[in-house]
């Protein structure tokens, strides 16, 4: 089994910059490329706001982590030099089958190729390339430094080889996986979309989103209210979520109040408007 070094992430937004910092944490060498040199520049702003906090809490060194995260917007001269490769573009099925497909064509046949996708399935993406056996999901969640699970995701023609490197690479990063069918939505999107699609029916038939919040923190007891969650993560990656697993046969409707705030781009925490109005990088919701 050969070692991994470098790892290239490719998307360096919600996902990928946290996959980036989580990786570089763990001593891997980082390539983090874009399609917008803004939105490079923005993760490294984030990542270093986090890793400003993690120095101030445990220690961490973080000018000698940060040291380790190359940007580039040049994918396949970026693609050639890496071990391992962590896709976190768009939830769009053919922009992620054109990355593998680059990938394909610029990176070393030994390599193992993941995607971050959260409902694609993988042979789908594999079928964009001509070694599916090297292909798998390694589906992190958010944000990748805190939450210690990730699911790993085995297609038909995934190799054994290729999944014990990943669950060795995993590992390493200090996370827990299970190890998930290659289903639309996996396990934890299968579950969630019933939650989130519940709270969203709630929302329309006319509950206010902070009656519904109060109802998932204080009554059903988790951390977060439902639309927080939304918000975090993204109302467009929802919203591309359910229009992926519908695609594919999953029961689950996509509402009006979803498809208006896309077209409005109120995306939640990144742009500054969803469920909840949030100020600065990290604002706060106010509820
Ligand atoms: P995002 O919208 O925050 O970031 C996507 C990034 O990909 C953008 O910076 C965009 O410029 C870049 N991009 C688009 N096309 C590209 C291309 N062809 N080459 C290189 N970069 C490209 O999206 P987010 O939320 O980070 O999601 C990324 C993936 O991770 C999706 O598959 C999503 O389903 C999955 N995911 C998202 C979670 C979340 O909570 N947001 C949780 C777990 C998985």
């Amino acid at each position: 089994m050969k070692d991994v070094r470098n790892v290239l992430v490719i998307g360096a937004g919600t996902m990928g910059h946290g996959i980036a910092e989580l990786c570089a944490l763990a001593g891997y060498s980082v390539t983090l490329v874009d399609v917008s040199e803004e939105a490079l520049k923005k993760a490294m702003e984030r990542i270093a706001w986090s890793l400003s906090k993690l120095e101030k809490k445990k220690g961490v060194k973080k000018d000698e982590v940060l040291s380790r995260i190359t940007t580039s917007t040049d994918l396949p001269s970026s693609a050639s030099n890496a071990d391992l490769v962590i896709e976190a573009v768009v939830e769009k099925t053919e922009v992620k089958k054109e990355v593998f497909r680059t990938l394909d064509e610029n990176c070393r046949d030994d390599v193992i190729l993941a995607t971050n996708t959260s409902t694609i399935p993988i042979a789908e993406i594999a079928s964009a390339t001509s070694k599916p056996e090297r292909v798998l999901g390694l589906h992190f969640f958010n944000p990748p430094t805190l939450i210690r699970l990730v699911e790993i995701v085995v297609a038909e023609k995934t190799s054994e080889e290729t999944v014990e490197l990943a669950k060795k690479f995993v590992k390493s990063l200090g996370m827990d996986y299970i190890t998930a069918r290659d289903v639309p939505g996996f396990v934890v999107n299968r579950i969630n979309l019933r939650v989130f699609g519940q709270a969203i029916k709630l929302l329309e038939s006319g509950y206010s989103v902070e009656e519904i919040d109060a109802c998932a923190k204080y009554r059903i007891g988790i951390p977060m209210g439902l639309f927080e969650v939304i918000d975090f993560s993204g109302v467009d990656v929802l919203y591309n979520v359910i229009r992926e697993m519908s695609a594919r046969g999953f029961d689950v409707e996509l509402s009006p109040i979803l498809e208006e705030m896309v077209r409005e781009g109120r995306l939640g925490m990144k742009t500054g408007r969803g469920f909840y109005t949030y100020e600065g990088l990290y604002g706060r919701a106010r509820i």
